[in-house]
């Protein structure tokens, strides 16, 4: 079979060619599709990008249109998928419950199911992306004992997305279109990253002939790790240990220097972004803006800017090109408006699923896509005899 070598981590090897996102590490340059992602936080919507990811272009307005109404169309989930998603505990962790939900959902949609069938295809990208919102909106009210609201066909996604998160039943809503915007921009920024842990998960599942819903289900788990999306969560439990005393920020990044127990600066670090991860610095702008229309000033927004700014001057963090990376502030963000922390890595989920269909769509339409199946180098004994049961 010829030589192999071994790539823990892949650090060094590209398991693909991809049109769909483009990122300089050095540079801190990240594109989807061409554009800028500044160019597209400001001024695009979540479904604008979704639709530029998965199809290649971006809408026209009677696309954009015909997309939107497609999704709202679907965006009901059946009333026996509503019992299964209400069957699971309080307290359960919502990424395991979102995962789960996305793993059933083909149960009710046989007909999206084919891979290579570009109708069941193109069906199955609008039931996740539609259901997906209803079901992450209701993870955060499970977490309450509240029901799941229906949603409104005529609003827009991120709006109404809000509101079956945070309104009562029955309440006229109006969502802040501050929040509205800052949401948008939060998705967007979460779209794509090229063949991340997830993305590669969704790629290598998907490369069986999985269908889309095996394949972007198993992608969320990838997701839920505290290296990947999970790091989110993990950066406000940081925060707040701090907060409540547990550590100073001065004997905490002693801590991480050591290596104490694996502590690390959560937040930090990218294996691509050796400089200020683009998507972070969009981030850190707009919380403030964020936080100061909510009324909402955050100790821990305080804490999280002493951390940065002791990192970025500390040799430690110099040394190995270690820069605050998306998940640094957006959880701040994320609080401010209304989240629980076990919600921070759904909304990462929500956001990145525009990404895991392009991707898995690409692969299955590329000549060159064979099953996923990585070589080894053995290292366990040579050849040795059975030894009989009684002689051992
Ligand atoms: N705090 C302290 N030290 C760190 C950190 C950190 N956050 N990240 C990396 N290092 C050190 C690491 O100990 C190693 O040091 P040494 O050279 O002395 O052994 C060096 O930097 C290189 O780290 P690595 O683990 O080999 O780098 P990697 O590319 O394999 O890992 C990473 C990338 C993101 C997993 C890692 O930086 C990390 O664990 N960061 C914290 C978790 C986090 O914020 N994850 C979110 C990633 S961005 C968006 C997403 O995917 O969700």
């Amino acid at each position: 079979t010829g030589m192999v070598t071994v790539d823990p981590g892949f650090t060094n090897t590209a398991s693909c060619e991809s049109e769909i996102t483009y990122i300089d590490g050095d540079q801190g340059i990240l594109r989807y599709r061409g554009y800028p992602i500044e160019q597209l936080a400001d001024s695009s919507t979540f479904l604008e990008v979704a639709y530029l990811l998965i199809h290649g272009e971006l809408p026209t307005p009677a696309e954009l249109e015909s997309f939107t109404d497609r999704i709202n169309r679907h965006t009901l989930v059946p009333e026996g998928f509503r019992a299964f998603l209400s069957s699971f505990p309080r307290g359960g962790h919502p990424m395991s419950i979102l995962a789960s939900a996305v793993n059933a959902l083909p149960t009710y949609y046989p007909e999206s199911l084919d891979p290579h069938d570009p109708e069941a295809v193109e069906l199955a990208t609008v039931l996740i992306l539609a259901k997906i919102r209803t079901i992450t909106s209701y993870l955060h009210r499970a977490t309450r004992d509240e029901p799941l609201l229906y949603p409104d066909y005529a609003r827009g996604y991120v709006d109404d997305f809000l509101r079956m998160t945070f309104s009562r039943p029955y309440e006229q809503w109006e969502s802040d279109p501050v929040l509205v915007a800052a949401m948008d921009k939060l998705l967007i920024l979460h779209a794509d990253h090229e063949q991340n842990c997830s993305t590669s998960t969704v790629r290598i599942v998907g490369s069986s002939n999985a269908n889309l819903y095996s394949s972007v289900a198993a992608g969320i788990n990838a997701l839920s790790g505290p290296s990947h999306g999970g790091a989110n969560e993990a950066v406000l439990t940081m925060l707040e240990s701090i907060r409540s005393g547990d550590d100073s920020v001065e004997t905490f990044m002693k801590k991480v220097k050591n290596k104490e127990a694996g502590v690390r600066l959560m937040g930090f670090g990218h294996r691509v972004y050796k400089s200020y991860d683009p998507r972070a610095a969009i981030v850190k702008k707009h919380a403030d803006a964020v936080l100061d229309r909510l009324g909402a000033k955050d100790e821990l927004l305080d804490i999280a800017r002493g951390l940065e700014e002791i990192a970025l001057r500390d040799d430690y963090f110099v040394e190995r090109k270690l820069y605050p990376n998306v998940d640094f502030y957006t959880g701040l963000i994320y609080k401010a408006m209304g989240f629980s922390p076990a919600m921070f890595t759904p909304l990462f989920a929500l956001g990145r699923m525009p990404g895991w269909i392009a991707q898995w769509r690409e692969m299955m339409s590329d000549p060159q896509t064979k099953i996923g199946r990585p070589r080894q180098v053995y290292t366990g004994p040579t050849e040795r005899a059975y030894t009989p049961l009684e002689q051992r």
